[in-house]
Order: C-alpha cells, then structure tokens, then sequence
C-alpha cells in the first residue's frame, strides 16, 4: 500500500505529488500517469514507458539498498502458509501469496528473495516462469499485467532458511534458535524467508498459517486466531490486520511460556523462551506501563494488540516488529522495552520512506526512553542531553550526522542519540506545549502510513510558527557538533 500513489491515481494528475522533495516522487508520477492516447504519428509515445508492456523495475532506487523493494506493483496483502520441520533439519515447506496491484502494464516483475529453493510459482493460478537472480526472483506471467489490475502470486519453497550475516548488523533475518527460529530482518532480511517487496514504502497487511511439531509453538505479529491440531503437528493462525512493513513482519517458533492481560481493551500477548523464564512476569507489566505511560504523550497506541517475544538466539539487540517487538537473547531492561514500544508510534505506525530517514525511527525511539527516565523526576530529558552535549566533538555519537548517516552507519550511535539530542533541541526552542503537539499530530497524520524527515520539519514549523531550518540543519545535517540552535 502507499497512499501517495493511490493518491495520485485517484486524483489521476501526475502533478499531484509534484510539491515533495520526495526522490521517489518522479517515478511515481510516471507509474501513475496514464499512457497518452494516438497521437499523431509526429509525436509517438515513448516505447519504454507506454505501449507494450515492461518488466518492472529490480529496485525501488532507495540510495541505502539499491535493490531492495521492486517496480511496477504494489502489495496489499501477504499470505504466509508455512510448516516448519523442527529444529533438526530446521527446514520449511512454505506457499507465500502476494496480492498486488499493478501500476504499470507489466511483463514480468520481481520479487526480492534470497530463501531455500523454489518449486512452483503461479500467477492468479497459472504457472509463471521464473528465475533467480542474486536476491531477486524474476517472474514472467503467461500474459501481461495490465496497469491497475490486482493479481495474486503465489510462490511455493522449500527447504533451510539462512539468515544474513553482517559485519555491523549482525545476524537478521530468520535466525536459527536451539528449538526453533526467530525472524527479525531489518533493515532488509525479510527476503531470508519471504518472497517479498522488501522495501519499507511498500506496506501491506499480512496472515500467517504456520505448522510446528505439537510440542512446539508459534506466535507472529497481530491478532492469534484458533490453533488446529492434527496428527503430530500444531497450526498456528496470526493477522497483522493494520499495514506493516515488510522489515517488521515476524514469526517465533520454539517453545516458549505465553501470557496475557490487556490494556484498555487491546489483548498484550507476551511469549518467552524458558532460558529467560524469569524475565516473563517483568516484560509484561513493564510493556503495560509503557503503553499507558504512552499514550497521553505520543497519542493512542497505534495497533489491535500488543506484546512481545524473547527468544535465545544471541542477536544483541532488539527489533520492534510490529504489536510484538523481538528481543534476542537477552531479558530486556526497562530502556529496551521502552525503546521498541516507542517504536509501535515512531517507526512502526508512522513508517519510512527512504532508508535514510531512519533517525525518525531511533531518534524518536531513544528520545522516548529520554522521557521515560524523566516521569520520575529524578532525570530529565534537558539532563540527559546536557550529559551527552558535554562528550567531545571526536565522540561517535555526534558523527555522522543522523540526518544522513550513510547505509553503513545507519544503526550507528549518531543515529540514536544525537537524533534523539535534535529533539531535545526542538523542544527547548519551542517548548513542552507545541513539542507534544507536534509528536502527537505525527503520529496522527501519518498514522499507519509513512512519511519524511521534510515532513517533520514542515510540521514542527507549522505548529511551533518559527523558523527551524538553521536548527535541523545544524542537528540533522552538519558534519560537525551542534554549536548553538
Ligand atoms: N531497530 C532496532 C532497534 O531499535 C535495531 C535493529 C538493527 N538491526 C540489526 N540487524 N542489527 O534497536
Ligand atoms: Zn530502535
């Protein structure tokens, strides 16, 4: 889903997305535009963009991860029917189904994916050929696609998943665990064990069907439905109902303690491996702190459920997928559990456009547990700025600037604390009043959707009505430490 687009077409003038600075805008505008009608042969159209139907593009042109996400289409849903073996072979026999719409008349059309080996695609039930190329699953339906037709891919695999294994992120993906797996993929891991349009613009909804051996469990993003029994085997339903990017989509298996209680009428399901069977009990009531304490501040909590998952493989860090936030292998502190319950607003509701706008995510969410620490009235915010304002100019925390971090960089500390100290900055410019209101209109506007660093700053002049471009260029952009804002 992207709303810009549907926009567009709904309006159907390719000069309605033409005021953002957006550089996916342009494509955009072409991929929306209707072909022109005969022309006089004089002025014949462009063969490349009308005419006879083209493959859709390998990549979305995010500057962080050129080929991650596709052109040409746009995903609705995803249907994720999926057994898993057990942790022996550790192996799955899964049949994914994307609902998509065209937005150009397509050929063929890709698909990242870089999961086990592929046995059988079709597209609305007729077998497609296909072909893999690196991460990319290249599809050629029977007869072309016409642009604003919705079709329905299904992409059957079997065999072991592998995560991705990188130098500065670590392991992500679906990650093997002693009895199980655990999926956590950002920033673009999702393709290890989905067929996918791997790219944060592109949301979709999601249901998950997964089959584990009947002593083990499965628990995924959403809503749980009825769990079927059958002969050695357990199947396990979850709906993630509310758009999600693909990064956020998760599954747990193994065998894990479940709790639940609610907060204000949303179901807060928690599952825990028994390695950190102790740490159960606190993950629930501190995540029903949290979403209390939270509301009142970033506005109503943005999904239908709520929760979370640890699992034992040593990942090191946490990941706020989505209503059931991953942490890996470790029994989180109150900091984390607020940082990825932050995330649900900053992040997860109100999503990316671009990679490179990934401060908005960590920023935001390290400027929560800023808050957090503050309720007490032992801390503040201003203090825990002042602290890290006083470490030198050489420190990491202050390069890169987290308004462009660089993809290499971008889980850096720069990202999380100086974006966290440029919101602090805000606030002391246009104080508590207009600061909150600003995170709340957020949060409203973009609510499940995504936006733009361009976005906020545009907002935070709006409501604040002062000029804040020297502020955020000094944040957010310089290459050096802030001197004044
Ligand atoms: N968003 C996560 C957090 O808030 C970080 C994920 C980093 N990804 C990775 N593969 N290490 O902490
Ligand atoms: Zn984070």
């Amino acid at each position: 889903m992207t709303a810009a687009l549907a926009v567009a077409v709904l309006v159907g003038s390719p000069g309605a997305a033409s005021a953002s600075k957006d550089p996916y805008a342009a494509a955009e505008r072409r991929a929306a535009a209707p072909c022109p009608q005969p022309l006089p042969p004089a002025v014949p159209p462009s063969p490349s963009e009308c005419g006879a139907p083209s493959p859709g593009a390998a990549g979305l042109g995010d500057p962080y991860f050129e080929g991650a996400g596709n052109g040409g289409y746009d995903v609705a849903h995803y249907d994720v029917a999926l057994a898993y073996a057990g942790a022996g072979t550790g192996s799955v026999d899964a049949t994914v189904t994307v609902t998509a719409t065209a937005t150009q008349d397509l050929s063929a059309f890709d698909l990242d994916f870089r999961g086990p080996q592929i046995t059988a695609v079709a597209v609305d039930g007729r077998e497609a050929r296909h072909r893999r190329a690196g991460r990319e699953l290249v599809i050629l339906p029977a007869a072309p696609i016409r642009a604003g037709r919705t079709f329905r891919v299904a992409v059957r695999y079997a065999g072991r998943p592998e995560p991705v294994g990188d130098r500065t992120l670590g392991s992500y993906g679906w990650v093997p665990s002693r009895d199980g797996a655990v999926v956590a993929s950002e920033p673009d891991g999702a393709s290890t064990w989905l067929p996918v349009n791997d790219h944060p613009r592109d949301k979709a909804t999601y249901a998950f069907h997964i089959t584990v051996p009947k002593d083990l469990r499965a628990v995924a993003n959403g809503r749980p439905g009825p769990v079927r029994t059958g002969g050695a085997t357990a199947t396990y339903e979850w709906a993630e109902d509310a758009p999600m990017a693909s990064y956020l989509a998760t599954v747990a298996i193994g065998r894990f303690q479940v709790r639940r209680t609610e907060v204000a009428g949303v179901p807060v399901i928690t599952a825990v491996d028994p390695a950190f069977r102790s740490a159960a009990k606190g993950l629930e009531t501190t995540t029903v702190k949290v979403m209390k304490w939270a509301a009142p501040l970033f506005g109503p909590y943005p999904f239908a459920t709520a929760g979370g998952i640890v699992d034992d493989p040593k990942l090191g860090y946490a990941l706020e997928t989505q209503e059931r936030p991953i942490y890996g292998g470790f029994a989180p502190d109150e900091g984390f559990i607020v940082h990825e319950m932050a995330h649900q607003w900053f992040g997860d509701s109100v999503g990316l456009r671009v990679w490179s706008d990934i401060w908005l995510n960590e920023g935001f969410a390290t400027y929560a547990e800023w808050l957090w620490r503050e309720r007490t009235g032992k801390d503040s915010a201003a203090k825990i700025f002042k602290r890290y304002y006083a470490q030198p100019a050489s420190s990491p925390i202050f390069s890169p600037p987290p308004g462009a971090p660089g993809a290499a960089k971008m889980f850096g500390f720069s990202v999380y604390v100086r974006g966290a100290m440029t919101l602090q900055a805000l606030r002391d410019r246009v104080g508590d009043r207009a600061f909150f209101t600003i995170l709340r209109t957020w949060t409203a506007q973009h609510r499940h959707s995504t936006a733009t660093t361009q976005q906020f700053t545009a907002l935070a002049e709006r409501v604040s009505g002062q000029g804040l471009t020297p502020l955020f260029q000094a944040w957010l952009r310089s290459e050096t430490k802030p001197l004044s804002w």
